[in-house]
């Protein structure tokens, strides 16, 4: 088996004044290279936990995390920011948009930022084929929530990453909505021969994902991070 994201004995708590918050309580996940996994679990269960320690935004308290051969929270501030930005798309809970910038700003953001020459050409694909082509002047605040979701798929797309972190990109979409953009990001996936680890706090992804983890309390349901499916 070929194991791009392996998580083992996680663990991570907060402290809140003299109150310590278990978010993550003893997780160990592994996912093959080119699935669609799902994670789902209700409010709190630490699914934007496990995916900000997965990037590297969060550090653990105990246990590893590996993404190919890196373990993110080794990284220094700049290496792990590089290593977001080259390997991994992150599909923020809230979208996270620039609201002054337009949202081909938005999408080549990232590109910029890592001063590297990008393929425009595969750019200007991902926009197509999310339908992206006649609002790349709009500014983030004049477009619906799914318009804004699908904007933050395409950054997270355009550099390329090999694994693509989701938090839960179908919250607040009615059914159908929601369904079309977790299609698109499994069509992307497929098509751009990508990893994607996906959160939901109900079903609506979970008869596309090709494994699903159930989360609750900081812990997966399923013994040792085995898919459910
Ligand atoms: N920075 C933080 N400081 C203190 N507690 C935190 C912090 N981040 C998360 N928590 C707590 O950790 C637990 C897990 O939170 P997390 O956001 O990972 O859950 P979630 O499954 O993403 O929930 P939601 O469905 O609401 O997005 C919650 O009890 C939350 O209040
Ligand atoms: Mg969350």
């Amino acid at each position: 088996m070929d194991v791009i994201i392996k998580v083992s004995g996680l663990k991570k708590y907060y402290k809140k004044g003299k109150k310590l918050i278990k978010a993550i309580g003893g997780v160990d996940l592994e996912i093959e290279r080119g699935k669609f996994a799902v994670v789902e679990g209700t409010d709190g269960a630490g699914k934007t936990t496990l995916l900000k320690i997965l990037s590297g935004l969060e550090t653990p308290t105990e246990g590893t995390v590996r993404i190919g051969n890196t373990d993110p929270g080794k990284l220094n501030e700049e290496e792990a920011a590089v290593f977001r930005r080259r390997y991994l798309g992150f599909i923020f809970q809230d979208c996270n948009l620039i609201p002054v910038l337009s949202v081909w700003e938005n999408i080549v953001f990232p590109l910029a930022l890592d001063r590297r020459v990008w393929d425009e050409a595969y750019t200007m694909e991902v926009i197509r084929l999310l339908g992206l082509e006649k609002i790349l002047d709009a500014c983030p605040d004049s477009l619906t929530g799914s318009q804004r979701r699908i904007v933050a798929i395409a950054r997270a797309l355009v550099s390329r990453p090999s694994v693509i972190l989701a938090d839960e990109p179908a919250q607040d979409l009615d059914p159908r909505t929601g369904d079309a953009v977790i299609g698109l990001l499994k069509m992307t996936g497929r098509e751009f021969h990508q990893t994607i680890l996906l959160t939901a706090s109900d079903r609506k992804a979970a008869h596309m994902a090709d494994c699903i983890f159930a989360m609750d309390k900081g812990r997966l349901l399923s013994e040792r991070g085995r898919c459910l499916c």
